[in-house]
């Protein structure tokens, strides 16, 4: 009858059994600990953006309020990303799966990495670029999971075809439609989103018939789609297209375990359809967010800005992209700093701040709610009419997927603590 019968065994990583809910990275600060953490915590995989996380540390920011030292920066945003790696485990208690994601688009991608994985993270995930050197990067941490997002079967056979020369082969492959997801956008220009070669269907098969062609069949290497997903029949349908799991952004930056300012998270459950838009990023990729008052006011101005653009300092001093159309004066990327807008947005800062979302709707509409409500939602179809509310249950009320929960978790494990804001 419900779908958590076929689902339980279904996502599987580096000999984990987890549910086949993934929440997708989100920076700057929008997933750290404490929503990645909780998603584990309930047998899902959680995953904690590992761009510029100083910003959820206090004495980290004080040490780098003046400073435009970019290896000052650098060694601080490590700090915080093992912080939160920690803090994530911590809470998770050995369920679930806790994974970084790191952009292959900014300038400290290598350390990210290195960082995620001895701070104890159990997967890597990378997108916003090809992450062709993943495996070299990783290789005295053959336990951790390396798990690339791609939008295309090209982009997939591109990562494929050279981590077989290495060796090594992805833990499982995050299929992100750029037609639907929030962020930076696995597409090469603004127009195309809704091409084809895009549907997850599309790409689902395209990935077999890589296998086949490859002789990777046997590995079994798990496909999860990403991308406007905000209903329990989405979920089911996916699944029966055979993909392993779903990731979701969107809908999980706005559960009260997100860990952003509630300013945040009403900017983008409150944004109608029409106010969602999509432009050029500063790193060279089209975005998708909500037209805020400072996008809104950047996007009159972006022609001239662009073709304004010329080579200057970094604003912050930061260097966070390897490559950024402001710093680096490249007239068809974005013009402004991404780094200072996301930081708005984590702080809620509705005028200046950036704010990404999906293009979808959202499963609660606009109310906050717990992570395990939208977990039992999304696998068992089961709303709440209820008000939202803090209060913890135990698992053992953990509603129609309680067999996949207990499946993924260890009994007993505690409540995930709610210790920031
Ligand atoms: C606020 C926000 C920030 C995001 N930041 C990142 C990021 O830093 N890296 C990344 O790979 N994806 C990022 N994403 C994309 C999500 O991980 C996810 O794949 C995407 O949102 C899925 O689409 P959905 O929002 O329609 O569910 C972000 C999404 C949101 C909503
Ligand atoms: S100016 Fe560019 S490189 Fe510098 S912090 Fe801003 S976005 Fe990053």
């Amino acid at each position: 009858m419900l779908v958590q019968n076929v689902v339980c065994e279904r996502l599987k990583i580096k000999g984990r059994t987890l549910l086949p809910i993934v929440q997708g990275g989100m920076g700057v600060g929008v997933s750290a600990h404490r929503l990645a953490g909780t998603v584990a915590s309930l047998g899902a995989v959680g995953t904690i953006s590992s761009v510029d996380l100083r910003r959820h540390h206090p004495d980290l920011m004080e040490q780098s309020r003046r400073s435009r030292d970019r290896q000052l920066i650098d060694s601080l945003n490590l700090e915080a990303l093992r912080r939160e790696v920690v803090a994530a485990l911590q809470l998770a208690s050995g369920n679930g799966l806790v994974a970084v994601n790191v952009m292959r688009a900014v300038s400290s991608y290598a350390s990210y990495v290195t960082q995620a994985c001895e701070s104890g993270a159990g997967a890597v995930v990378v997108g916003a670029g090809l992450p062709l050197d993943l495996p070299e990067l990783t290789a005295d941490f053959p336990n951790v999971a390396l798990i690339p997002i791609l939008s295309d079967a090209r982009g997939i056979g591109l990562v494929l075809k050279k981590w077989m020369r290495r060796n090594r082969l992805p833990d499982a492959i995050i299929i992100e439609n750029p037609r639907y997801a929030a962020g930076h956008l696995g597409a090469p220009t603004l127009d195309g989103f809704d091409h084809p070669n895009y549907a997850f269907q599309h790409v689902l098969e395209g990935a077999r018939e890589l296998f086949k062609t490859l002789g990777l069949e046997v590995e079994n290497i798990p496909l999860i789609v990403a991308g406007g997903i905000h209903s329990h029949e989405q979920v089911r349908h996916l699944l029966d297209l055979d993909a392993s799991a779903v990731q979701l952004g969107t809908a999980f930056a706005v559960t009260e375990e997100g860990d952003a300012h509630p300013n945040f998270k009403k900017v983008l459950v409150e944004a109608k359809p029409e106010d969602i838009v999509t432009f050029m990023s500063v790193a060279g990729l089209p975005a998708r967010a909500v037209r805020t008052p400072w996008l809104a006011s950047y996007l009159e101005k972006e022609q001239k800005l662009q073709r304004a653009a010329k080579p200057r300092r970094c604003t912050v001093g930061f260097d966070c992209l390897q490559q950024c159309g402001l710093r680096d004066g490249i007239g068809k990327h974005g013009q402004f700093c991404i780094d200072m807008r996301l930081a708005h947005a984590l702080s809620g800062d509705v005028e200046r701040g950036l704010f990404f979302r999906g293009s979808e709707t959202l499963p609660f509409g606009h109310a906050i709610r717990p992570v395990r409500e939208l977990l039992d939602y999304l696998l068992g179809g089961v709303t709440q009419t209820r008000a939202p509310t803090t209060a913890a249950r135990p698992y053992t009320d953990a509603g129609p997927f309680r067999r996949c929960i207990s499946a993924a978790t260890r009994p007993g494990a505690p409540m995930p603590q709610t210790d920031r804001r």
